[in-house]
């Protein structure tokens, strides 16, 4: 049995999850309603939502489960990328291995081909042991490779190859081993865009893209909106044994905001306001961020030239919205739809990175936290 990076828990949990999912796959591989849990809302393997999007989605998760092809999941930061991935995972014939996460956006590059193929004994400072990467720790399973595209494009070369020739190099070794994993990628990037931005080299793209999934944003799920939040609350009652409510107005709340951080910000949000309440629940408006919320007027927008370079105009968009969030990059990020890294990235691109950048804490958020709290 592959060993589990002990620095990948949530990914066993989840695990369980996605067994108990596999159990439910077996018995209807249709989609299926929550039952009771929550009137009208539809699930198929991990994923709820009872829209035509979703259920279309269902569906091409149903077709490429029973293939060993690579899939790319495209879909903002969010909306259920990593969980699309899972339950393809738990649907497929490897629903018996495991099922490795790996964030390439969150891993710094020189160390990004050791985590992924591993490495020989003192291939570099610091390598006292050989030690096996993620192919091999998802061996016979799905290795679920999330921003892909914040690999540098050297090391895309070296993946690509990897999944052509079904052979890769633990680094510091001359001799191929042979994997035995489906790849299954995911962006929050559009692919052509970051193909043209040379964030994505485009023979991995076509060879990532075997099979496209969109995660659809939550705004293009209008009906789903409520129904989630209702699930999210009936878990949390279960949980602790409570019997809160929510509360008319907060009900509106929930399906008339956008929810730009999709199923993440509704899930957190809920979270929040149950933490709150006593009985009856209140989303007075949405928390996480605050600045977004507000209607776009002049003061909120920013006009570009026609004609402005797709590169520069990605810029002035991010230099402007940071100085929107009052150089709050963990805000700025989340507004933007990009990772923090990503944020830092292209700031260091532009040589705009100050010198007394925070660096990623959770320091923010937890500012954004109290924020919050006040409002109620
Ligand atoms: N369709 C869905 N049904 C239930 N929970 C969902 C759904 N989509 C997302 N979530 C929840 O929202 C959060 C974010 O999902 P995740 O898969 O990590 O998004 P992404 O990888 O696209 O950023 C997780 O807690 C996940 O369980
Ligand atoms: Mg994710």
């Amino acid at each position: 049995m592959p060993s589990i990076e002990p620095g990948l828990p949530a990914a066993e949990r989840d695990d369980e999850r996605a067994e108990r999912c596999n159990e439910k796959a077996n018995d209807t591989r249709r989609s299926d309603t929550a039952g009771p849990r929550v009137a009208g809302l539809q699930s198929y393997g991990l994923l709820y939502g009872s829209s035509a999007i979703m259920r279309e989605l269902y569906g091409q998760i149903e077709r490429v489960a029973l293939t060993d092809a690579t899939a790319l999941i495209v879909g903002e930061s969010g909306t259920g990328k990593e969980l699309v991935a899972r339950t393809i995972h738990a649907q497929s014939t490897r629903r018996d291995g495991p099922f490795i996460a790996v964030n390439c956006g969150a891993i710094p590059d020189d160390l990004i081909e050791a985590e992924l193929f591993g490495h020989e004994k003192g291939s570099f400072t610091g390598a006292v042991q050989a030690r096996d990467g993620h192919f091999e720790h998802a061996r016979g399973g799905t290795l679920f490779l999330d921003e892909v595209t914040e690999m540098s494009l050297l090391h895309q070369v070296k993946l690509l190859r990897a999944l052509e020739t079904g052979e890769y190099y633990p680094v510091g070794s001359n001799e191929a081993i042979r994997g035995d994993v489906r790849i299954i990628a995911a962006t929050n990037r559009d692919p052509v865009t970051a193909v043209k931005e040379n964030a994505l080299r485009e023979d991995l793209m076509y060879r990532l893209a075997v099979f496209p999934l969109r995660a659809p944003p939550l705004r293009e799920r209008e009906r789903d909106r409520e129904l989630l939040a209702q699930l999210f609350l009936t878990e949390l009652n279960e949980e602790s044994g409570t019997q809160k409510v929510f509360s008319k107005r907060a009900l509106e709340t929930v399906r008339n905001w956008s929810w730009p951080g999709n199923v993440r910000e509704l899930k957190n949000a809920v979270y929040r306001a149950f933490i709150l309440a006593e009985k009856t629940v209140e989303i007075a408006h949405p928390q996480l961020v605050p600045r977004v919320k507000k209607p776009v007027t002049q003061g909120d927008a920013m006009s570009v030239w026609i004609g402005t370079p797709l590169a520069d105009a990605q810029k002035q968009i991010i230099l402007g919205t940071l100085k929107y969030c009052g150089g709050d990059k963990r805000l700025a990020a989340r507004t933007l739809g990009v990772s923090l890294k990503t944020l830092y990235n292209r700031l260091g691109s532009y040589g705009a990175e100050d010198s007394d950048a925070s660096t990623p804490d959770e320091s923010t958020s937890d500012s954004d936290a109290s924020e919050a709290g006040d409002t109620h």
